[in-house]
């Protein structure tokens, strides 16, 4: 079935209104000349080369990018727990030099402490940050609603879903009242399902709270289903290949995965992304290995 799809740069006047608000914004996150060599046993690796990006206010950035493109560099520099090899990072008009309040992190792995219940590991952070004990009880018990976990304050994370931690860690990591929040693929160890419904979470939080979202992702579908624009970085050296301005209208649903302007920015992507390679051909060698009589098409 061919499909005529529109240019995925094409936006509706809803679409571009949309954006032209967004880019009024005040600039949260702003990268300047961001590079990150390492030096290895074999020679440099350029992991990063001249990214330059700036995120608004309340913006929802995917980076997509194939492995080793520097994603998870680039967001470890943005939490301050990498440094650039030159550029800076400004949050909020403050240059990074080092982790700080005003940027929290999620990480794939899980991250809680064991050791500690739902509630006593969103409170630890604030309790780090000076809060007295009946005031960072108060605000954990805040976001532990937020993410919809009343029920399991007390619980410990191994009681817990694979899900449910991830939105523990996402509650412990707004708890602090970050400017950003910085996710690795936080949703890249969660079977297919759970994963679309942490996405739906998300987008719950995310218009709840005051809050910038960086989002490293490889899954596309993921990436342009949650974002106002896709940060495409390509490999050796990681570079930005394009940055992309999402025309799906929101709010997001999941029907809109099959929307013409889903499908066709898709598509953009996966040719950024997974270039056809010559050597690389669909077709199969024929090798029959089996009788007549059984076509299967
Ligand atoms: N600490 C390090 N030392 C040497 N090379 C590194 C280090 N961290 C990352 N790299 C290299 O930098 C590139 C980008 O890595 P990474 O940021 O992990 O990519 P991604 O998260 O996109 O898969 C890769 O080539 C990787 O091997
Ligand atoms: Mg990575």
């Amino acid at each position: 079935m061919n499909v005529e799809l529109p240019h995925y740069t094409d936006q509706t006047p809803e679409v571009k209104k949309r954006f032209d608000e967004l880019k009024s914004r005040k600039v949260i996150l702003d990268i300047q000349n961001l590079n990150r060599v390492f030096e290895t046993g074999d020679g440099e690796v350029v992991a990063l080369k001249n990214i330059n990006f700036k995120a608004y206010r309340r913006e929802f950035v995917c980076v997509v990018g194939p492995s080793g493109c520097g994603k998870s560099t680039f967001i470890r520099i943005l939490a301050g727990l990498d440094e650039p090899t030159s550029g800076q990072v400004l949050v909020d008009g403050n240059s990074v030099s080092g982790p700080g309040p005003d940027r929290g992190m999620v990480f794939q792995r899980y991250t809680l402490f064991p050791w500690l219940t739902v509630k006593q590991n969103v409170m630890f952070g604030l309790e780090m940050s000076n809060h007295s004990k009946t005031e960072s009880e108060s605000q954990a018990l805040q976001w532990i609603d937020l993410v919809g976990l009343e029920k399991f304050a007390n619980a410990y994370p191994d009681q817990l879903s694979g899900g449910m931690r991830q939105r523990v860690a996402i509650a412990r990591a707004l708890a602090n009242r970050p400017r950003i929040l910085l996710m690795d693929e936080p949703f890249g160890a969660l079977d297919a399902q759970t994963r679309c419904q942490m996405q739906s979470y998300l987008m719950q939080i995310w218009r709840n709270v005051d809050i910038t979202i960086v989002f490293i992702t490889h899954d596309l579908d993921e990436s342009l289903y949650l974002a106002d624009r896709v940060l495409v970085l390509k490999a050796n050296p990681g570079e930005v290949q394009e940055i992309i301005e999402v025309p799906v209208p929101r709010p997001r649903n999941p029907d809109q995965f099959v929307s013409p302007e889903f499908l066709a920015t898709k598509k953009h992507l996966d040719t950024l992304i997974h270039p056809q390679d010559d050597e690389e051909k669909d077709d199969l060698p024929i090798m029959r290995m089996t009788n007549v009589g059984d076509e299967v098409e």
